[in-house]
């Protein structure tokens, strides 16, 4: 049993454990294959967040089963946060699943996998003291390299699974942490994007979230420091102002509301009041000009009234986010929530949501236009996927740029004057280069 494929779902914790996983597997001689048919195991790291993610995991599971039918030595594993709701298919008569292995289990992950082949296995344990700190991920290339701060999460939003299925909030030494984003710009990453589930509450020895910000922007090589998720509670005036004093941490804030009504924030366990939350709003405008915020929001939780949602399209005309990830409720096992019940329908959810995306969509195009004529700082990633002649790659403030091929090398940072704009994209062309005179054909 030597070559393993690894598939990933859910949200960027679980790629970066995939790429940890993928570490830990290569240094102990495994090798890890693009496609499942030519594995001797396949991993699924998986999501629970929503009932879709978990449906989603099923299905491919189904596929494996037929796999596994033409090669009854293929080994099937489940990773991630489906791993406590999976173990109970171990036992099933006609099983496809050899290996569940939870969050905290990866740093035995090829011994797991060499057990796995003799009988099925359960490590489902979640472990408070586990960091991986010390183990180098084995991270995709790219301009961008994902470094997880803290696993885990205290919050117990009442909706949300995460506390059940990764446990503890535990944060990664600072040293750790900063060996490994030396490693990962000397491997050629140009920007650093630090995660935790609540990541501005990161917190080691005398250390806070605004200290681990400084370092980072401070590590060699490293042009652009962003964070995801920051808990609108945790955001003290230090990281703003450590934002706000850093020109490499980026002017961009992904700032979950999930709800604008205040009884529904509390019912959430949310910790926050909507002036609370209004108030981080302002002090980060205040502080970092041009800032741009997006968000997360939640539909038809148990008891949302129609007014209750109404509030949120209020605070979403008032704040202007950048842009949202909106989602419609979604029970989970295992939360507050779940026994709760559901009292908004699927067809209502639907039309909360449908408004919410289009009055998204309209700000976010709004947002976009006054872009237009502006000249931005971009990093660029690559190729286009639309179009092989054009470049992309992100403004300081997370916006999408296209722009014509230069001939950049991926890490490159180019001043593009925004000429065209959706509520998704910016279009752009160097402003940097002089342009060919235009071709005029007169009719
Ligand atoms: N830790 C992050 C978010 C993690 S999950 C934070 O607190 O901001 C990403 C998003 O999924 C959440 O912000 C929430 O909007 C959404 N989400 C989580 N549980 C959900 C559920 N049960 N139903 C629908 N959406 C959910
Ligand atoms: Fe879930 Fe809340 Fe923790 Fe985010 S802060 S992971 S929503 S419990
Ligand atoms: Fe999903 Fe687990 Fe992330 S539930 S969203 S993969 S933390």
């Amino acid at each position: 049993m030597n070559r393993v494929f690894l598939e990933t779902y859910g949200c960027q914790m679980n790629v970066a454990d995939s790429e940890l996983m993928a570490g830990v597997l290569e240094r102990a001689g495994l090798e890890l294959v693009e496609r499942a048919e030519d594995a001797d195991a396949v991993i699924l790291n998986t999501c629970a967040i929503r009932e879709h993610a978990e449906q989603r995991v099923l299905g491919r599971l189904g596929e494996f089963a037929r796999l596994k039918q033409a090669n009854p030595a293929l080994i099937v594993g489940v990773a991630g946060c489906m791993a406590q709701h999976l173990r109970k298919k171990l036992l099933d008569k006609k099983r496809v699943l050899d290996l569940v292995v939870g969050p905290d289990g990866y740093r035995a992950l090829p011994e797991l996998l060499r057990r796995a082949a003799g009988e099925p296995i359960a490590e489902v344990r979640l472990d408070r003291d586990e960091t991986y700190g010390d183990l180098e991920p084995k991270r995709e290339a790219g301009v961008r390299a994902w470094v997880t701060v803290q696993r885990g999460c205290d919050k117990f939003c009442t909706y949300c699974v995460v506390p059940y299925t990764r446990g503890r909030e535990r944060s990664l030494p600072l040293d750790d942490l900063v060996r490994q984003m030396r490693h990962a710009a000397q491997a050629g990453h140009r920007e650093i994007v630090l995660l935790g589930q609540t990541v501005n509450s990161w917190r080691h020895g005398e250390h806070d979230f605004a200290d681990l910000l400084r370092a980072a922007a401070a590590v060699d090589g490293i042009e652009r420091v962003r964070f995801t998720s920051p808990h609108p509670s945790d955001m003290t005036d230090r990281v703003i102002e450590a934002m706000a004093t850093n020109a490499k941490v980026m002017p961009h804030v992904h700032l979950p509301l999930q709800s604008g009504a205040d009884r529904i924030l509390e019912a959430m366990n949310r910790t926050y009041t909507l002036e609370q939350f209004l108030g981080v709003v302002t002090r980060l405008r205040a502080a970092i000009p041009g800032v741009a915020l997006s968000t997360d929001v939640i539909v038809g939780f148990p008891g949302e009234t129609e007014e209750e949602y109404e509030q949120t399209l209020d605070v979403y005309r008032g704040v202007r986010f950048d842009s949202g990830f909106l989602f419609k409720y979604s029970a989970r096992p295992d939360t507050r929530a779940f026994r709760w019940g559901e009292t908004v329908s699927e067809e209502e959810k639907g039309r909360r949501l449908t408004k919410l995306i289009d009055l998204q969509l309209s700000i976010s195009g709004e947002v976009n236009d006054a872009m237009l004529g502006r000249t931005l700082e971009v990093m660029v990633e690559g190729r286009s996927k639309r179009g092989e002649t054009q470049l992309h790659g992100k403004s300081r403030d997370f916006k999408t740029v296209v722009f014509a091929d230069d001939g950049s090398a991926p890490g490159t940072l180019r001043r593009v004057r925004i000429v065209a704009s959706t509520p998704a994209t910016l279009v752009g062309e160097s402003a940097e280069t002089p342009r060919e005179p235009a071709l005029v054909t007169l009719a």
